[in-house]
C-alpha cells in the first residue's frame, strides 16, 4: 500500500528530515509486477547508509524489505557440525542466495557463526545486502565483488534477470547499478564463500590489531574482530551520531599530480591503482587542510576519520551539504584537488 507524506528520518543514517511524497514497502516479489515497476521509482531505499537527503523527496520511495537467506546447489554444502580436516582455508565453495533487504551486517555475523568465510573484512558496514553491489562496498583490502556470483534483479520495463559478474561492471565503490541509475532493482544476490580462501590481513591496522589481541594464527573469526575493533576505534556508530560513513571517495590522480604533492608533504600516503595513477586518502586531505574535527552548528568532520561528516543533532540535509562544499572548497584551495561525494544527494528543500 503506497502511503504520501512518510517520514524518512528514522531510515537515513544520517538522521536528516526527510519526507516522501509516496512511499512503498517492497516485501514480495509480487509486488513488482505493478504497473508502477515499468519505470524507475525516484528513490530505492536499502539501509538509508548512503544518502544525503534534502527536505522533500518528490516522486515514489520503494523501501526494499525483500528477506530470505537460502542456500543455492545445497549439495555443494558441507554437512552440519563437519569440517575438513584440511581446516578452514580449505572448506569446499558455498553459494547463499540473500534477500536484498537483509542487513548487511547482519549477514555477515550469520555467515561467521556457520563457518562460511569471505565476508570477514566487510564486518560492521551498514546497509543491506541489496545495497552491497551498488556501490560495490569495501573495506580493509577486500570487495564484496571479490564474492558475488550473480545479482537477481527487476529490469524496470522488462521483467525479472539475472546478472553475471562480468555483466556488473564493478570498480572502486562503482558498478554498473551506478552508472546506469533508474535500469535495475536488485531483489537478491548470491555470494560464493569459503573454497580456496585467504586472510586478508596486510591492510592498514588490521596485523597491529591482531598483534595487540595477541593472535598468532588468524582465522575469519579473529580477522573479524579485529576489523570490529578498528571500525569501532575510527567511526562513528550512526546509532548515536547520524553519518553516511565516508562522505567523499578517495581521489584517484595522475602519478605527476601524486609526485608533486610529495615535494611539499611527503609523508601524503597513496595506494597504486595502476602504472599512471595513485589513490589518495580523502580523510588526510581533509585532516592536513585542518578541518578534522571542526564544527559550523550542527554538522562536522569527525574527530577521529575526517572522512566522515556527522550530524550532531538536529542538522538538515542542506546544513551538511554547505559544509562538505566548504570541505571541498578548502582541499581544492590547498592541494588543487576535486573531492568527489560517495554518498548520494537526493531531495529538494521546501
Ligand atoms: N587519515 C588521516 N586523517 C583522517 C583520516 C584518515 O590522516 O582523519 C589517513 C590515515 O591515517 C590513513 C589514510 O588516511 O593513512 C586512510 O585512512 P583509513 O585507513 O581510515 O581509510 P579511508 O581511505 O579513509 C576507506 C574507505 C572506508 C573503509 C576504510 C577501511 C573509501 C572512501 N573509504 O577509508 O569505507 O572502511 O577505507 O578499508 O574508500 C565507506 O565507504 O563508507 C567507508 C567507511
Amino acid at each position: 500500500m503506497i502511503q504520501t507524506n512518510f517520514p524518512l528520518t528514522n531510515y537515513n543514517t544520517f538522521r536528516l528530515p526527510a519526507v516522501a511524497e509516496r512511499y512503498l514497502a517492497l516485501t514480495d516479489l509480487q509486488q513488482l509486477t505493478d504497473p508502477a515497476f515499468q519505470r524507475a521509482p525516484a528513490l530505492v531505499l536499502g539501509g538509508g547508509s548512503n544518502l544525503l537527503l534534502l527536505e522533500q523527496v518528490p516522486g515514489l520511495t520503494v523501501h526494499v524489505q525483500l528477506g530470505g537467506v537460502a542456500p543455492v546447489a545445497a549439495g555443494a554444502f558441507p554437512a552440519p557440525g563437519r569440517r575438513p580436516a584440511a581446516g578452514w582455508h580449505r572448506l569446499p565453495p558455498v553459494v547463499v542466495r540473500v534477500g536484498a533487504g537483509v542487513d548487511w551486517n547482519q549477514f555477515v555475523r550469520f555467515t561467521l557463526d556457520r563457518g562460511w568465510y569471505g565476508l570477514e573484512n566487510l564486518t560492521l558496514i551498514p546497509g543491506t545486502v541489496g545495497a552491497a553491489p551498488v556501490q560495490n562496498i569495501g573495506a580493509y583490502g577486500a570487495e564484496v565483488a571479490e564474492r558475488i556470483e550473480a545479482v537477481h534483479v527487476w529490469e524496470y520495463g522488462v521483467g525479472p534477470r539475472t546478472l553475471l559478474p562480468d555483466d556488473c561492471e564493478f570498480g572502486y565503490r562503482d558498478s554498473r547499478f551506478k552508472s546506469e541509475p533508474g535500469r535495475f532493482l536488485i531483489t537478491a544476490v548470491d555470494l560464493r564463500l569459503n573454497g580456496d580462501h585467504t586472510l586478508k590481513t596486510s591492510y592498514g591496522a588490521i596485523q597491529t590489531e591482531l598483534d595487540r589481541l595477541n593472535v598468532q594464527q588468524p582465522t575469519p573469526e579473529t580477522v573479524a574482530l579485529a576489523v570490529t575493533n578498528i571500525r569501532r576505534s575510527k567511526l562513528p556508530d550512526w546509532f548515536f551520531l547520524g553519518n553516511s560513513g565516508s562522505f567523499f571517495k578517495n581521489p584517484v590522480v595522475p602519478l605527476a599530480v601524486y609526485e608533486k604533492l610529495r615535494a611539499t608533504y611527503p609523508e601524503l600516503p597513496a595506494y597504486p591503482v595502476d602504472a599512471a595513477q595513485v589513490k589518495l586518502p580523502a580523510g588526510w586531505l581533509i585532516d592536513r587542510a585542518g578541518l578534522k574535527g571542526v564544527r559550523h552548528g550542527a554538522v562536522g568532520a569527525y574527530q577521529r576519520q575526517a572522512l566522515v561528516m556527522v550530524n550532531y543533532g538536529g542538522a538538515s540535509g542542506r546544513e551538511v551539504l554547505a559544509f562538505s562544499e566548504h570541505v571541498q572548497a578548502v582541499v581544492h584551495e590547498q592541494f588543487g584537488i576535486t573531492l568527489e561525494r560517495e554518498v548520494r544527494l537526493l531531495g529538494k528543500t521546501a
